[in-house]
């Protein structure tokens, strides 16, 4: 079998039986860690830029289709992670399904989702946070606040609060959700007030022209917001540590895209219909459209509630990350003792700690910016082979159980196919040959080191050896 060799699937049913890690979610941990994860800088950031340069009032449709998405992906894997639950997530799935060579791919790949984004994510905090002392009257030196190629020498708060929220990985997965739950809280409610405040002065001649940049600017718009979903899948890296998955894992995964559908669709309606949407190309677009309305604190409120809400990004897409490694560590596609977990906290601390200072050092001294596009392009990459893995699961295990069922599966699976194929597609060129290289440097390391230590690998060896034994 060679590098298509496969993982089975009681195998890793077996993996998560046993796991180290503990079981300490429910549902609604599962629903707030992917409200945690999803709203973030492409509520509070993109959309502006989204609806002044690309799709105007219709930016609300680019939403809808991103969601309509990541709704077909995510039926996908809410059957994937209720069948599998283990913490690799995408990367289990392509194991079990499409063979190894594919699974390190798509794992490969996920560090540009979970490891880049968190880096653009911490970039982006540091802003805010920046602004925010700024507006207070506490003016930090720029040395200590940007990164060499924008004329400082670190970006220090962007690498504390990596480290700092590292720690707190290690310190329990319970104590996260803890933090994570009441920094939901704090973001939501600062997008209820921008719809409470500026709901009611909603005026529909904004909304003339709807389609000012036509159904082109539709797509284009769905790739450049497409970041703001961007986690929906990491939630399915929790499987591994909530206490019913079967039932958990569908509800947090479909639940928190639901919720986090209205709110974009929402504030994107109210933002483009208080001014004309020429008006909205700032990095900050719903302070700028509470200042505009008179209110002044609007600039503080949104600040605090960015904070929060990358805050929790920035947790979660971490959080993800030590997971998926833990997972291709457990297989021996990466080297075991990394992945040693904690005898008291029972959480993976090498990795997280390794995790935090690449993200610290990412995010410190890079221009991060650059690459953030990135992050969907590999995104977009896992959606797609798992839609794939899911359908070859229903031909290869017709028999296995599916606590959840992903409706017309083939049909679902098709759509996530092509609906993701065209987002990327809609993805500058750039990012794709950033892909490319990213893509050959993966393979690269598994030909020299997952190959050969895999797990899989090393089993079917033993197996060959046994059988020409036997035969002398
Ligand atoms: N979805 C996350 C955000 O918008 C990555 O920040």
């Amino acid at each position: 079998m060679g590098i298509f060799r496969r993982k089975s699937i009681v195998t890793y049913q077996a993996d998560a039986k046993r796991t180290p890690l503990k079981k300490a979610m429910g549902a609604l941990d599962v629903t707030l860690l992917g409200i945690g994860v999803i709203v973030g800088t492409g509520i509070f950031v993109l959309t502006g830029v989204a609806a002044a340069k690309y799709a105007g009032p219709a930016l609300m449709l680019s939403f809808l289709l991103a969601s309509i998405t990541c709704a077909f992906v995510s039926l996908v894997y809410s059957e994937l992670a209720a069948m599998v639950p283990v913490a690799g997530s995408a990367y289990a799935y392509a194991y079990t399904a499409l063979g190894e060579f594919w699974a390190w791919l798509v794992g490969w790949n996920l560090v540009l989702e979970y490891s880049v984004g968190a880096s653009a994510v911490a970039g982006g905090w540091s802003a805010y946070v920046v602004g925010l002392l700024r507006s207070a009257g506490v003016n930090l030196p720029q040395a200590l606040t940007a990164v060499p190629a924008d004329g400082g020498l670190v970006n220090l708060p962007a690498v504390l609060i990596t480290l700092f929220l590292s720690l707190l990985l290690i310190r329990g997965v319970h104590e996260s959700v803890t933090v994570n739950k009441a920094l939901v809280a704090v973001k939501l409610l600062a997008i209820f007030i921008f719809l409470f405040l500026a709901g009611p002065s909603v005026d529909t001649a904004n909304w003339e022209p709807f389609l000012p940049f036509g159904w082109a600017g539709v797509s284009a718009g769905a790739a450049v917001i497409f970041f703001a979903y961007l986690g929906v899948d990491s939630i399915a890296a929790a499987a591994e540590e909530t206490k019913s998955p079967a039932r958990d894992m569908p509800l947090g995964i479909i639940g928190s895209l639901l919720i986090c559908t209205v709110l974009y669709v929402g504030v994107t309606a109210v933002m483009t219909g208080n001014m004309s949407y020429t008006q909205l190309d700032n990095a900050e677009p719903v302070a700028f459209v509470l200042r505009e309305l008179g209110y002044r604190f609007g600039s503080a409120l949104v600040g605090t509630g960015a904070i929060a809400g990358l805050t929790t990004v920035l947790l979660v897409m971490m959080y993800a990350q030590t997971r998926a490694f833990f997972a291709m560590s457990r297989d021996g596609l990466i080297p075991q003792a990394v992945c040693k977990i904690h005898p008291r906290f029972a959480t993976p601390h090498r990795i997280t700690i390794i995790v935090g200072l690449a993200v610290a050092l990412v995010s410190g001294f890079t221009p991060i910016n650059v690459v953030a596009e990135m992050c969907s392009v590999g995104t977009l990459f896992a959606f797609i082979v798992s839609a794939v893995g899911a359908m070859v699961m229903r031909r290869r295990y017709p028999e296995a159980p599916r606590p959840f069922r992903c409706p017309a599966i083939y049909v679902t699976g098709a759509l996530a196919i092509l609906s993701c194929g065209y987002i990327m597609y809609n993805l500058s060129p750039m990012t794709w040959e950033r892909f490319w290289v990213w893509s050959a440097l993966g393979m690269m390391v598994y030909f020299l080191y997952g190959r050969v230590h895999s797990h899989e690998g090393q089993a079917e060896l033993a197996k060959e050896n046994d059988t020409s034994a036997a035969n002398i």
